[in-house]
């Protein structure tokens, strides 16, 4: 696969179809993964030119005026979509509208593949009424497209723009596309000329996705030696603190909670298999992939210790902490990539509390909470805290549970631009200066990206998140 493949999403089916979810969770997996991706959402354009509030008739195939003006929208989006490729070295776009006609995605088709990029259709196809209505109730009444609208009159009339789409509508049957087929929330899954890495990824995705309503919860272990002596890795056991944690936790999981059938992940490291060891759940499962991240040659030292110690690998981690590697031990951009299992997981299964580590719930949280890569290594993930997320259609709820026992804070902020310059400038000389020690720079253990981990298939670019959708 040459470093150049751009892929193009597209997705297919009746409004309501759960397509700008699909578009969005699809986005913000990628995105989490450090690949450029970008959401072209066809509806935005079409509020743009038509404006927001037009009634069910414009989308009547028997309205020329409509008609012209949803192929401007189409058309425009398309045309931005192309120069996100070509400008801003785009690897995966969404084009997020209907694509409902055999006509219309031939000209995508042709399109995209004159720009050399590769097109893969999403189509996603649901006759439970119910779940139609629920996504009306969910989303659509709040949509820009019904602002001060009585809410019945609202699903009456989007029932009557399902209904034009309906008229037109056709599943995908041509032969030569490469698509995939969600039927009915991912009940039955047809796929076809699926080829390479990066499609497959997003396919697989795909057929873990559900809407089922459920929770996310995460804990860090209690408060262990190590955090109270400042020192960072290891495999310490609680401190005295951290054991109360432990002992409080199954009152704290009850009462907020209740008596819900949960599963406990933890990793395999003392302090998260001793925090969990008195929930009463009978389903345990211990993760090397939650194991924190490792600090290399770093393991066991405090921070001050590193600052001393490897100058410029604390001032570069300081100028790029997600993509510093610790000599011989880790990125956060290592930690997110052999995290995506467990994320594949998560999307599977429902209730699982995880009793984990900073950096790895920062990673966890950050795919949830759509964090970019800067921000990601910064979150506060506090210690004695429960964290629940609850998925909603476009986002994520949160709220958070603390118990009553005091833990040292073991959060570094991001330190401020004026501080890391003159740090960055103190070691430039300190590593110059007559008789000093210059540290051997092996590779990773710089702020620079020496390896591509899903090499030779990715290219790897710079994080960037796109907007929510309207
Ligand atoms: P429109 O064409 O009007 O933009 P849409 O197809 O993009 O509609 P969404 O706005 O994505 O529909 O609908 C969101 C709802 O779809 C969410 O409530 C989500 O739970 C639900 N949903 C997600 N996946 C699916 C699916 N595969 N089938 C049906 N509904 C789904
Ligand atoms: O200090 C606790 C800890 O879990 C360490 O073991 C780990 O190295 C660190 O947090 C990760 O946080 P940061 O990336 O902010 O150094």
């Amino acid at each position: 696969m040459s470093s150049n493949l751009r892929i193009a999403c597209v997705m297919v089916g009746l409004p309501a179809r759960g397509k700008t979810y699909i578009a969005q969770k699809v986005c913000r997996y990628l995105t989490w993964l450090g690949i450029n991706t970008k959401v072209f959402n066809v509806g935005n354009y079409r509020r743009k030119l038509a404006g927001a509030h037009v009634p069910h008739t414009f989308f009547d195939p028997a309205n020329p005026e409509g008609e012209k003006s949803r192929k401007e929208a189409a058309a425009e989006a398309l045309a931005d979509m192309m120069r996100w490729f070509e400008e801003d070295e785009g690897i995966v776009a969404i084009y997020d509208a209907t694509n409902s006609t055999k006509t219309r995605r031939a000209w995508l088709q042709e399109s995209l593949n004159k720009k050399d990029i590769q097109v893969l259709f999403i189509e996603s196809i649901c006759q439970d009424e119910e779940v139609i209505l629920n996504n009306i109730r969910d989303v659509k009444l709040s949509s820009p497209d019904y602002v001060d609208i009585d809410p019945d009159q609202a699903a009456e009339d989007f029932r009557a723009r399902i209904d034009h789409y309906q008229e037109q509508y056709e599943t995908i049957t041509e032969e030569g596309l490469t698509y995939i087929k969600l039927i009915n929330v991912g009940s039955q899954v047809i796929i076809n000329l699926i080829k390479g890495y990066l499609e497959s990824r997003i396919v697989y995705y795909l057929m873990n996705l559900h809407i089922a309503p459920r929770k996310i919860y995460m804990s860090r272990h209690g408060e262990s030696v190590f955090n109270v002596e400042g020192k960072i890795g290891g495999d310490s056991p609680l401190s005295p603190r951290g054991e109360m944690y432990a002992s409080r936790l199954p009152d704290l999981i009850r009462q907020n909670l209740g008596d819900q059938n949960l599963t406990i992940w933890t990793s395999t490291m003392k302090r998260t298999i001793q925090t969990a060891s008195l929930l009463p759940h009978p389903t345990k499962k211990q993760w090397k992939a939650l194991e924190e991240l490792d600090a290399g040659v770093c393991d066991g030292m405090t921070y001050e210790e590193i600052a001393e110690k490897y100058p410029e690998d604390y001032a570069n981690r300081d100028e790029d902490k997600f993509n510093y590697r610790y000599r011989g031990g880790e990125s956060y951009r290592d930690v997110v990539l052999r995290l995506e299992p467990v994320i594949m997981e998560l999307e599977r299964h429902q209730n699982i509390l995880i009793i984990g580590h900073q950096a790895i719930l920062r990673c966890i949280y950050a795919y949830f909470m759509n964090y970019s890569h800067e921000d990601l290594p910064y979150i506060k993930i506090p210690l004695h805290t429960v964290i629940e997320l609850t998925p909603k259609a476009y986002g994520c709820d949160e709220k958070r549970f603390k118990v009553d026992i005091e833990a040292v804070d073991t959060h570094r902020p991001k330190p401020t631009r004026a501080a890391s310059i003159r740090r960055k400038a103190s070691t430039n000389l300190a590593s110059k200066a007559p008789g000093s020690l210059t540290l051997p720079n092996p590779a990773g253990a710089s702020g620079e990206i020496v390896y591509d981990p899903m090499s030779p298939i990715l290219p790897l670019t710079s994080p960037k998140l796109t907007s929510r959708p309207s």
